[in-house]
């Protein structure tokens, strides 16, 4: 057995930091009790300081987390400190992390503050996390564009002031992966009193370097990562979770290290990210994406049938994804579905399971073959939504290239039921503009995709859309086997978020 490495998952806090990936608490904590079930020792739950809402998510993701150390960030601030350990005090396993920049510019042009005015910050506010809590963190915000000297200074200071893991950020992706695993060293070197904490690592990807950065950092001591699932996070994303722990995985013998990560559950955890923030996984992309595993070159496809080593490093198996054969069919019981879905991340009750049970009944009857991304979206679609200020009841589309494109609707808002007619220049826009009509709201639509969930024409379409008003923004997302109506589901489901947002006063960020 090789030595450990902590896996820090920060998707709910840099991840979430991401353009459009905005979760509400619900969605949080559904995706905390999957984190912790895929075996990461700590879940980064958010930034109490930021807002009300922030505070109240890290509350709550405390209460369901059972295993893995829960983190709250704070700057190197009393106020924010206080907050960090008010939202974290019910967890488990708590964990105050604090920051303070310690590049030139950060300090010069950010905080207005000295060398010798940050070293007294972070003696200040690693000792104050210590008065709460045994377990602290300590980042070196834009580690990577510090001079070495004072950072080695900065890092003896923390942990002298009782600091049990020290987070040596590539802030700005800037890093090149010797470069990086040289500071590692240099610091473990240097800092005579570095033993006495965890030395860890966190990357962003500007540069497409993050994972490599990470991999260079273990090789030269780090041994906590901290990453997010899909790679999502401020600006390019941060070191994704899927590839860094299986290159640890698949190369063993070079890096003849562990982690606690069960790999199994890799897929279907980013799956669940993926459909919470409305966002697919590209097909290109490492490890989870749909073409991570498909062969199209003849000469490939003849390797892998005479024996899959020859092209594949790694099996889909390995990391959870399905086999792309038919899973569920209109004669599936109870049971198999309940099965299909726990392996995906989601626990239903009993109630909650019959929904879905009479929701593949009627989906069978439209569509011939069920796939594991038709469950997923049906337990989206009917069990996770959010409550609906309105909902749609009743939708009739004429399109065709002689016919006006129109859209006739009935809308439930609260409990009174409306219908409209509109044209447009096309059945989606008939419809977008029947829908906004008749709920009295003209935001700007800032996205729309249809992506086929499986392939094949009878495929469920999912459509994605973001719409903006005001300075809020809202993702809405919507499945069904006529895309039309998958589009009138997504567009009322994100104006469904944005009312709610209006009542919680929960501002997107973006
Ligand atoms: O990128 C960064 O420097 C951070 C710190 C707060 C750890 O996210
Ligand atoms: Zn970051």
């Amino acid at each position: 057995m090789g030595e450990k490495i902590y896996i820090f998952d920060t998707t709910l806090r840099d991840g979430e930091q991401s353009p459009g990936a905005t979760m509400n608490i619900e969605e949080k904590k559904r995706l905390a009790r999957q984190l912790d079930r895929l075996g990461v020792d700590v879940i980064e739950a958010g930034f109490p300081a930021a807002s009300d809402g922030d505070f109240e998510a890290v509350r709550e993701i405390c209460k369901v987390v059972e295993n893995a150390q829960v983190a709250a960030l704070a700057r190197a601030s009393n106020g924010d400190i206080d907050r960090a350990w008010e939202s974290i005090k019910g967890a488990k396993y708590p964990r105050i992390h604090t920051f303070i920049a310690t590049s030139d510019i950060h300090m010069q042009h950010k905080l207005g503050m000295s060398r010798e005015e940050v070293i007294a910050a972070v003696k200040r506010s690693v000792s104050r996390a210590r008065s709460y809590v045994h377990n602290v963190e300590f980042s070196a915000e834009d580690a990577s564009r510090s001079e070495w000297d004072f950072l080695v200074q900065v890092v003896e200071t923390a942990i002298e002031a009782g600091a049990t893991t020290i987070n040596i950020p590539d802030t700005v992706g800037y890093a090149q992966p010797q470069e990086f695993a040289d500071l590692i060293r240099y610091l473990k070197k240097n800092v005579k009193n570095i033993d006495n904490a965890v030395l860890s690592v966190h990357c962003h990807n500007d540069l497409g370097l993050a994972t490599a950065n990470t991999l260079a950092a273990i090789r030269a001591g780090a041994r906590q990562v901290e990453v997010t699932l899909c790679g999502i996070g401020e600006r390019a994303g941060n070191a994704a979770l899927e590839e860094v722990v299986m290159a640890l995985y698949v190369r063993n013998s070079y890096y003849n290290v562990e982690t606690n990560i069960k790999k199994e559950l890799i897929y279907p955890t980013c799956r669940l990210l993926s459909m919470i923030i409305g966002m697919p996984i590209p097909a290109y992309k490492a490890i989870i994406g749909g073409n991570a595993f498909a062969h199209e070159a003849g000469i490939h496809q003849h390797g892998v049938l005479k024996n899959r080593l020859t092209y594949e490093i790694m099996t889909p198996e390995s990391i959870g994804r399905p086999p792309s054969e038919l899973v569920i069919g209109k004669h599936s019981g109870r049971h198999a579905i309940q099965q299909q879905l726990e392996q995906l991340g989601y626990r239903l009750t009993k109630e909650q399971l019959d929904i879905i049970f009479q929701a593949v009944k009627g989906l069978a009857d439209k569509k011939a073959q069920i796939f594991l991304e038709d469950l997923e979206a049906l337990v989206l679609e009917e069990i996770y939504r959010i409550p609906d200020k309105y909902k749609l009841k009743y939708l009739c589309s004429v399109s065709g290239n002689m016919a006006i494109p129109t859209a006739t609707l009935k809308i439930q808002v609260d409990d009174q039921e409306e219908q409209i007619s509109e044209f447009g220049v096309g059945p989606v826009d008939a419809v977008f503009n029947a829908i906004s009509k008749l709920v009295g709201k003209q935001p700007k639509l800032l996205k729309f995709s249809v992506n086929a969930i499986t392939g094949g024409t009878d495929a469920q379409g999912e459509v994605t859309v973001k719409i903006e008003e005001g300075g809020k923004t809202a993702i809405g997302r919507g499945s069904d086997p006529d895309i039309i109506v998958a589009s009138a589901k997504a567009y009322i489901n994100a104006l469904n978020r944005l009312a709610r947002k209006e009542e919680e006063k929960i501002w997107a960020r973006v």
